[in-house]
């Protein structure tokens, strides 16, 4: 199958080329942007490996028409799997402009062009995050109302409506994954867990929202990219999958495991302001994927901690080359 997987250079969309390109013999085209999320040395061992054969690298934008109908006739497109979009609920408080335009016309014209070109299926990778916010008790099921709190969760919550409504107006075969916090290798650190690692790595404080009783839910990325490989095996057409880990934890415990794993002292934690709309708790139901997909997690939470740990201080060089990207500004406060 000709597969094309958009926002390929960020964080998930990376891991899941990898996963593809080993377990699997299709050709992958990646179309990303590249905004400051994507990261083309991500993929430079898949370009020396695969490019030219099983893989694909165009730099363009989703929200692009032309771009899109081009490479759907050029590659002969059979599936689609969405990663593109402004994924940092943060910065989508300060400037929600860019998420309305990549997470909600963006998946509109991948939608239409694939309608147009007759795409086999196409999966939209959404977020818990739709869902809104949990008491301490309950857990998001597939059916639970979409509340989302953030401009971000707003723009995946409506993105899932408009993959809704091709699924029901046009019968394009359109499944949809909406999965918990993921973590694991490349990760932009901007997000909790690598933003902790490289902060603590260099002795300097680790910020926490509020008092950081926050509750998420965790997935290790591999995890998460079985569980959408499965989606596009044996996905329903209209139907949507909650995926998640098994592994809900506090904010601040997370960071607490981060130091205890790397050997640092706790007193590198700094409570700051919380942010606006900061939802209190996700937890994820994924019975419906385990019975129509047979997903599982495989990776405990401590155990993706460790892995995920020592991928970053195996890798410096890339550790390296993020932190040349980063601004003091993103390393002071931002996080999911
Ligand atoms: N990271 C998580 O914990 C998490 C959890 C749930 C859902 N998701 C969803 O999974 C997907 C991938 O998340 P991620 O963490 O890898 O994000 P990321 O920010 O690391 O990567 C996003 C990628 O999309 C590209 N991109 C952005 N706008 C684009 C556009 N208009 N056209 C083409 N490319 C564009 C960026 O250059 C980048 O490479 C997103 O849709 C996100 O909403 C992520």
């Amino acid at each position: 199958m000709n597969i094309l997987v958009t926002g390929g250079c960020g964080f998930i969309g990376t891991n899941f080329i990898y996963f593809m390109l080993h377990e699997n013999s299709h050709v992958i085209v990646n179309l990303d942007k590249l905004t400051y999320a994507g990261n083309p040395e991500n993929l430079i061992s898949v370009e020396e490996r695969y490019g030219g054969k099983n893989y694909f690298f165009e730099k363009g934008d989703i929200c692009d028409r032309e771009t899109v109908q081009n490479i759907l006739n050029k590659y002969d497109i059979d599936i689609i799997v969405n990663f593109a979009a402004e994924s940092h609920a943060d910065r989508s408080i300060s400037a929600p402009d860019q998420f309305i335009d990549s997470n909600i016309h963006g998946t509109y014209t991948l939608l239409e062009m694939a309608r147009k070109s007759g795409i086999k299926k196409f999966v939209q990778i959404s977020s818990d995050e739709v869902y809104g916010s949990l008491g301490s008790e309950g857990v998001f099921q597939e059916n639970s109302a979409l509340a989302p709190n953030s401009p971000y969760a707003a723009s995946k919550a409506s993105a899932d409506l408009l993959c809704r409504s091709f699924y029901k107006s046009y019968n394009l075969p359109v499944s949809t994954i909406r999965c918990s916090n993921n973590y694991g290798p490349f990760q932009f650190p901007e997000k909790l867990v690598p933003l902790t690692f490289l902060r603590a790595r260099e002795d300097r404080s680790v910020p926490v929202y509020g008092d950081g009783s926050n509750i998420r839910d965790w997935i290790y990325v591999s995890d998460n990219c079985r569980g959408i490989y499965l989606c596009i095996e044996k996905g329903r057409p209209g139907a949507v999958y909650n995926l998640g880990g098994d592994a809900e934890y506090k904010n601040l415990d997370v960071v607490k495991k981060i130091l205890d794993v790397m050997g640092k002292s706790h007193k590198l934690i700094k409570f700051i302001q919380d942010r606006p709309g900061h939802d209190h708790r996700y937890a994820i139901d994924h019975s419906l994927a385990a019975k129509e997909l047979g997903f599982k997690p495989g990776v405990r939470f401590t155990e993706g901690l460790e892995l995920t740990i020592n991928w970053y201080l195996k890798n410096e060089e890339w550790v390296d080359g993020i932190k040349s990207k980063e601004s003091s500004e993103l390393m002071q406060s931002w996080y999911r």
